[in-house]
């Protein structure tokens, strides 16, 4: 302390506190070792915790609290007010009675660059960095660094204090990729808000065009969601009610419930052990030997005597179905294809017949897309889409998403309530510039797994042929032990999934269709072994070393049971 600083006689100082010259305090609270630099006023009711560092020039307002180890740069500035005036109502100049003092937060380990203004009732989170300059007008998460006017979330980095050894390895991360693009996400909000623009319009037609050309297809239609996409395909291609559809046991239930909503009746076919997606073998031999045409030429199934329309392949887990030989079977029996892409979006074919790649939604007649929260391309809300190069089909299905009506009030046939929210739409517009990187993010960890679980004899791996370029919506992999499985990675905090664990045909609700126990036992085999390990873009290499040492360690374990 020296004799040219302004120490008040209620500031409560601790120990080994280094104070530089002209500097300003009263009635604050400053912590053990911290130090502070010259022309710094720390007001009253302001406390800074230990081992700190505030540069010189800073301005600490009352309602501030600054906890341990947190450095200030040169000249950061601090507002207690969000409507500052000099006079009062009455024509008199403010007194501390005329505004009420917000409260700032600024926790242990943040940095706060040079020259940063930090507005009032802001909290910015452990460890977080605020550029130089920046202006803070909304609180900043933890371990976030931001920046610019207003700061922004730049991106996110490791908390010193994390233990990656221990830390919960979740099976998704919805939070952190909205935390990252939050303030273009709210922003939709505005815009949504101040032009109540609530239901179709400019934001649904924007993010209709950009989806459509992502998907390579003519056409893109919002819908609200991926059960109603894949409905209204169906319908708008032709399938009637009474009609059988065919599709695979093993997905999830909204394939077949929209082919039931269709009027429709689903028959299934199994699949290949290695994609886990439709096979082609099983298809042909369906339709060799489970139908027969009648006297006009229709496809009629045999086990239910119903006309067979189309066929929905689902590109499950991101992978595409073997696309060629099924569009050349559907041809030669006239049947629809209609894709079921909702856990697909920007996964790629390589058409043989084409000698290209193609991407999910342009190969069928139309294809479906789910936009449901946990969605390589997700709402935050529900939402869908259908893709198709076909006009006629893509105006039917943008009247049955509402109401029928071609114009309004002019109902051509009887729709459904399903058009895709503006405000959905707008978030999507603001997610889907991130897509092919979200999914180039999961393919390196989808690499990672493969490589660092190759020598794990236990467990099978998932299989991508050479003519796909799946986006690893699910990372799934086989074992026998399952159930011990999940136990041992639940025990060491990380989330998996099973999806699904009781192949359609099996659940209750479909015990009208007389399917018996073995009548897919593929499908049944791998619906008893599949375990979902965590997938997600943002998943860190930290994360992922540590769900792979611990699917070694369950195997190494169960290995020496079983030699025991
Ligand atoms: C394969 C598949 N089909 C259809 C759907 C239905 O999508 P939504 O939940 O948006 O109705 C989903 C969504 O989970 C899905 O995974």
């Amino acid at each position: 302390m020296n004799s040219y600083n302004s120490i008040a006689s209620d500031v409560k100082l601790g120990e080994d506190v280094r104070l530089s010259k002209f500097i300003n305090l009263y009635g604050c609270q400053i912590g053990n070792e911290t130090r502070i630099g010259a022309f710094v006023e720390i007001q009253k009711n302001a406390s800074v915790g230990s081992r700190c560092k505030i540069s010189s020039h800073s301005f600490i307002c009352e309602g501030v609290r600054i906890e341990d180890n947190v450095f200030i740069g040169h000249g950061v500035m601090f507002i207690n007010d969000s409507y500052p005036r000099a006079t009062a109502p009455n024509g008199g100049l403010q007194t501390e009675a005329d505004w009420k003092v917000e409260r700032t937060v600024i926790k242990k380990g943040a940095s706060i660059g040079s020259g940063a203004t930090i507005l009032s009732n802001i909290c910015v989170g452990e460890n977080a960095i605020v550029g130089a300059g920046s202006v803070v007008t909304k609180d900043v998460p933890s371990n976030a660094i931001v920046a610019g006017n207003p700061a922004r979330v730049l991106r996110f980095i490791e908390s010193p204090e994390k233990n990656s050894d221990t830390d919960p390895v979740p099976f998704l991360d919805l939070v952190t990729p909205h935390l990252e693009l939050e303030s273009e996400l709210v922003s939709v909000f505005r815009r949504g808000l101040r032009t109540a623009g609530f239901v179709g319009g400019s934001m649904v037609e924007e993010f209709e065009n950009a989806f459509a050309t992502f998907c390579e297809a003519g056409q893109s239609i919002g819908v609200n969601s991926g059960t109603d996409a894949l409905r209204f395909a169906l319908m708008a291609a032709g399938v009637l009610p009474g009609d059988v559809v065919l599709t695979v046991p093993n997905t999830f239930i909204a394939t077949t419930e929209a082919i039931s909503q269709a009027g429709a009746v689903p028959e299934l076919v199994d699949i290949n052990e290695h994609t886990l997606n439709m096979s082609v073998e099983r298809l042909q031999h369906y339709l060799e030997t489970s139908c027969e045409r009648n006297s006009s030429g229709q496809l009629i199934s045999l086990r239910s005597r119903r006309r067979v329309s189309a066929v929905v392949p689902v590109h499950l887990y991101g992978q595409m179905a073997d696309m060629d030989p099924i569009l050349r079977l559907a041809n030669q029996y006239g049947l629809v294809v209609i894709e079921d892409a909702c856990q697909a979006h920007g996964a790629e074919y390589f058409s043989r017949d084409l000698n290209r790649w193609m991407k999910a939604g342009s190969m069928g007649r139309a294809a479906a897309f789910s936009f449901y929260p946990g969605k390589n391309l997700g709402a935050c809300g529900e939402g869908g889409a259908v893709t198709t190069n076909d006009a006629a089909l893509a105006a039917t299905v943008r009247m049955l998403r509402d109401h029928g009506q071609s114009k309004k009030y002019y109902h051509d046939i009887e729709g459904y309530n399903g058009r895709l929210d503006a405000i959905q739409a707008g978030l999507l517009s603001v997610k889907l510039p991130h897509l092919a990187r979200w999914n180039a993010q999961r393919r390196d960890r989808a690499a990672d797994y493969k490589r660092l679980l190759a020598d794990n004899e236990a467990i099978g791996l998932p299989y991508e042929p050479s003519w796909s370029r799946s986006v690893y919506h699910l990372y799934v992999i086989r074992s026998r032990d399952r159930v011990a499985m999940i136990d041992h990675l639940k025990a060491a905090a990380i989330g998996t999934g099973i999806h699904y664990p009781i192949p359609l045909h099996l659940q209750k609700a479909y015990g009208s269709l007389n399917y018996e126990r073995g009548a897919f036992p593929v499908a049944e085999q791998v619906s008893a072994e599949i375990v979902s390990l965590p997938m997600f873009p943002q998943l860190t290499v930290e994360q992922q070393a540590r769900v792979v040492e611990e699917v070694m360690a369950f195997s190494s374990h169960s290995l020496q049971e079983t030699v025991r």
